[in-house]
């Protein structure tokens, strides 16, 4: 008995251009209607939200479309007295949410108008003693929250001086989750996924300890991912799904994108775009929206797109705005 293979057939007619000016057209737009149905039912993951929109239009060299001032007071309504971020003002905070919230304000250049040193505090208060991280006050510990915290804390430059959090213990537990394959998952012994993936190279990354991955398995890993539509899924026996164009770019970490065919990925993304509303979907004639539109055009940075400003593969933010402040992250030759 062979592998499954579940893929979707590229249609003759799919678009093969990139959209640029409907995507933009469509991130400026959302949320234009407070009011809208899709926008209000989002209202749970806003500030994550705002991050995808601003990434992209600034991806695009269309920063100016975002109302800037509106954004920030927003980000700053979102801060708790505990420090952390919630989506939205009447939300609970979370690691997820403090991250969108320091990415933002980080390509805005505006960190100084929140409270980072109580931002700091929430992050290290959510280190537990075998190094892992909980993601907010109800402690769920996940590889994801690892993550945040390391690049949060990078972005505002509390990694390496006056840091928060036991270095050697967050490495320690990244790598207790490393699996036989090469792979991580959420936990210890939680099988590999490409996003969890992600968060644990990126995070090994942002702290110089890629030598402790096994590049050359994990590569192998993640380039099985791709199917014959050129998609790539998160695990064996998936469906392909645009949002892990990104998740795949722990490969660029690792310093094997050229493991995958690039053209063929390019493909299934193209095909994926609504070429009459603008933006991206999960795969070809789904509904599109912003995650997978970021996540798309991230996907479309990292295979070196000329219309589009260079991603930076560990923080999906622009290179330029890292260059800025003067963060740096390891990558592999
Ligand atoms: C799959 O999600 C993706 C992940 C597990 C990675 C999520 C990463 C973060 C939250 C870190 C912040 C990200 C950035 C870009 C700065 P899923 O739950 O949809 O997986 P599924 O496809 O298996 O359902
Ligand atoms: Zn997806």
């Amino acid at each position: 008995q062979g592998t499954i293979v579940k893929d979707v057939t590229l249609k003759e007619d799919a678009p093969k251009n990139f959209l640029m000016s409907k995507h933009i057209e469509y991130i400026a737009n959302y949320g234009a209607n407070k009011e809208d149905y899709e926008y209000c039912m989002t209202e749970y993951l806003r500030l994550s939200g705002i991050y995808w929109g601003l990434t992209a239009v600034d991806l695009m060299h269309c920063r100016d479309r975002m109302n800037e001032n509106e954004i920030v007071e927003f980000v700053v309504s979102c801060q708790k007295d505990c420090g952390g971020f919630g989506p939205a003002p009447d939300h609970d905070p979370s690691i997820l949410y403090t991250l969108s919230a320091i990415q933002v304000l980080c390509m805005l250049d505006k960190v100084e108008k929140i409270d980072v040193e109580k931002a700091v505090d929430f992050i290290g208060g959510l280190q537990n003693e075998d190094g892992s991280f909980s993601g907010d006050e109800w402690g769920e510990v996940d590889t994801r929250f690892s993550f945040c915290a390391v690049t949060a804390l990078s972005l505002v430059g509390r990694l390496w001086e006056n840091c928060p959090i036991n270095v050697a213990k967050t490495v320690e537990f990244i790598l207790s989750c490393m699996n036989f394959d090469g792979g991580f998952g959420c936990r210890p012994g939680s099988e590999s996924h490409s996003g969890q993936i992600y968060c644990c190279v990126g995070a090994l990354s942002v702290l110089g300890e890629l030598h402790h991955v096994d590049d050359d398995l994990l590569g192998w890993w993640l380039c099985e991912r791709q199917l014959p539509s050129g998609g790539l899924n998160g695990r064996p026996e998936k469906m392909p799904d645009v949002c892990y164009s990104w998740w795949l770019s722990s490969l660029a970490m690792l310093g094997k994108l050229h493991w995958i065919d690039g053209s063929k990925l390019k493909q299934f993304i193209l095909a994926s775009q609504d070429d009459e509303i603008g933006g991206i979907a999960d795969r070809p004639g789904d509904m599109v929206d912003p995650f997978h539109t970021l996540f798309g055009i991230a996907g479309l940075s990292l295979l070196g797109e000329t219309c589009l400003k260079p991603i930076n593969p560990v923080y999906c933010m622009p290179q330029d705005v890292l260059d800025r402040i003067g963060v740096k992250a390891q990558i592999l030759p």
